[in-house]
């Protein structure tokens, strides 16, 4: 048999929030044996170098001048802001509240959108996580996934995680917050929340990451994505 020397491509999952797919995302990478882009990851470090700076997350001059400044850096599963290891604090509550009004802004975007071309440029087959990636950031993917899962499921999913690493939440909270996280990113004008036409939707609700990885490694294999 001989071996595939066509590039591999990447593997765009997009999705709301809660509806699996940081950990869909890491294991389907494992399983291929790729690299995996957190962009969430991206856009809250620029949250939280506004958040420090003291710009109103409302200010998009501000915060896109901010993000023109800092260097972001995500290597083995750490986010770095300008050296500055974060991967906790980006996950805060102060961050969580204010990422969907930084992330609107077009010139932060342009500014992370660069970066995660950039990065993928340099890579032969990644998964490449976010909100946008079907539809804005990689239009050629191999393959497209948009990953869904009831609200309430979303909510009971994040809750167990914030408990887990030790970090107290309210359930209704948390509703609340992923509605209106929801609300924010499907209406915003720069790169709503949408499925790309040609996405494959997958719905996790009541299904285990096992059943979800594996299908979303086939549909991978099934586009010439992986040997
Ligand atoms: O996946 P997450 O919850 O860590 O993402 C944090 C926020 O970043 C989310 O509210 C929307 C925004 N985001 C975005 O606008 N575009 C992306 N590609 C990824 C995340």
């Amino acid at each position: 048999m001989t071996a595939s020397t066509a590039p591999l491509g990447v593997l765009a999952i997009d999705g709301p929030a809660g509806a699996g797919k940081s950990t869909v995302s890491q294991r389907v990478a494992a399983a291929l044996g790729v690299t995996m882009l957190d962009t969430g990851a991206m856009y809250r470090a620029i949250t939280l170098a506004c958040l420090r700076a003291r710009v109103a997350p409302a200010d998009a001059a501000a915060c896109a001048e901010i993000a023109a400044r800092v260097t972001i850096d995500l290597e083995a599963g750490r986010t770095r802001l300008d050296g500055d290891d974060v991967s906790e604090e980006i996950r805060g509550r102060e961050v969580t509240m204010a990422v969907s009004e930084v992330s609107a802004h077009p010139g932060v975007r342009r500014r992370l959108v660069e970066h995660q071309r950039r990065w993928a440029s340099h890579r032969d087959g990644c998964v490449v996580e976010g909100r946008d990636i079907g539809t804005v950031v990689f239009p050629d993917a191999r393959l497209k996934v948009f990953l869904v899962a009831s609200a309430r499921e979303r909510a009971e999913r994040r809750f167990r995680e914030e408990t887990e690493a030790g970090r107290a939440v309210d359930l209704d909270d948390l509703i609340a917050d992923i509605d209106r996280r929801d609300r924010l990113d499907s209406t915003r004008a720069v790169s709503p929340l949408i499925a790309a036409d040609d996405a494959v939707v997958v719905d996790t609700t009541r299904r285990t990451i096992d059943a979800v990885v594996a299908e979303i490694v086939d549909l991978y294999r099934s586009a010439g994505g992986a040997p």
